[in-house]
């Protein structure tokens, strides 16, 4: 079965062919960065229009990359939530066109279900149920994976997404936009207990996070060293902000695994590109004896193929769009499209 599959949920247009689920026949991606770097963040009015005027170029692209004609689709998907909703909308309505013109179903699919769903393509072998950790620039979650369509939020952010954090400090210290690549860069050689950053704990919830503390503490102490003429070591200022950052990740997925049993974690999003994460991960998993995944990089940040990939298993458990289909801001990960 071949899917066309559209994302447009942020700051990347993405159009992918993916056969079977798992098989990515084609990945075609405009990244607007440029664009929003000019501004120091996304500007949701630009991304929509750039969105707009990519998409149906991109699909063209796509579809001659993965050497088949609009005859061989058998179903188009695309993200319908979460994201900032004209750049969702966008992908929403081109697809639900599509696939009206092509008289074939049209599936939503939620885009950090598609985050997770990167794995299955790293990994043909990899199945649920497992524990996902979804790091990304707007969205950090703890999700029980029963099954490829079945799934529970079990934590979650209650202010910002480690993402955001990441970028608003990279903004602040003038690394560029976004920030989480050149932080990650910089922490390289750092020391990171030189400064010490703060990891919130929420009270009865053992698998909830806040980052909006640490990003505050993270700020004031840019602006006292600007204020008293003193200079940051920079590499040790990036490596303890991400050891800040990871250990308040690991400890929560740590209590996720063991709760669950699976004994398989996952980790998916932008933010899973990050080496001192992937590195705390892969030493906690092998400590507790737990099978580790980590997506491709290249599968880290957005992009159509993992739309794709979801979008196969949405459609096998029955999940249609018709027409009529919206596009939203937010949306719980655990709620089937109806
Ligand atoms: O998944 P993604 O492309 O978009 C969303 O769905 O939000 O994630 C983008 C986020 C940005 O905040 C970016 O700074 C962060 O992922 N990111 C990283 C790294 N690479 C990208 N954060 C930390 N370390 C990295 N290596």
């Amino acid at each position: 079965m071949i899917i066309l599959a559209v994302e447009s949920s942020c700051d990347e247009t993405a159009v992918a062919v993916v056969r079977d689920g798992r098989e990515v026949l084609a990945d075609a991606i405009i990244s607007q960065i440029e664009m929003h770097t000019l501004y120091g963040g996304v500007v949701p009015e630009i991304a929509s229009r750039k969105h707009l005027t990519a998409i149906s170029l991109l699909a063209d692209q796509a579809i001659k990359e993965a050497g088949i004609t609009r005859k061989d689709i058998d179903a188009v998907a695309a993200t319908c939530a979460p994201g900032l909703i004209g750049a969702v909308l966008v992908g929403v309505n081109f697809a639900k066109a599509a696939a009206y013109a092509l008289n074939v179903p049209f599936i939503p699919v939620h885009h950090v279900r598609g985050h997770i769903a990167a794995n299955y393509i790293t990994y043909p072998e990899l199945e649920p149920p497992f524990v996902a950790l979804c790091v990304s620039g707007g969205n950090t979650l703890i999700v029980d994976v029963r099954d490829y369509t079945d799934m529970q939020l079990i934590g979650s952010t209650r202010d910002d997404a480690a993402g955001e954090c990441f970028d608003k400090v990279a903004r602040v210290l003038g690394i560029g936009y976004p920030g989480g690549a050149p932080m990650d860069r910089l922490a390289q050689g750092g020391d990171d207990t030189k400064y010490h950053l703060p990891c919130a704990h929420v009270t009865d919830a053992p698998m909830d996070m806040s980052f909006s503390g640490l990003k505050t503490a993270a700020l004031n102490l840019i602006h006292n060293a600007e204020q008293k003429g003193e200079e940051l070591d920079l590499p040790s200022f990036a490596a303890s902000f991400a050891k800040a950052i990871s250990d308040t990740l690991i400890p929560r997925v740590a209590y996720a695994a063991q709760q669950t049993g699976y004994g398989k974690v996952v980790a998916a999003g932008g933010v899973a590109a990050n080496s001192r994460i992937r590195g705390d991960l892969a030493k906690l998993c092998e400590k507790r004896g737990w099978e580790l995944y980590l997506p491709a990089l290249k599968l880290c940040g957005d992009n159509g193929a993992m739309i794709g990939c979801q979008g196969y298993y949405e459609y096998l458990a029955g999940v249609r769009g018709d027409l009529t289909q919206n596009g939203f801001a937010n949306m719980d990960i655990g709620k089937a499209f109806e």
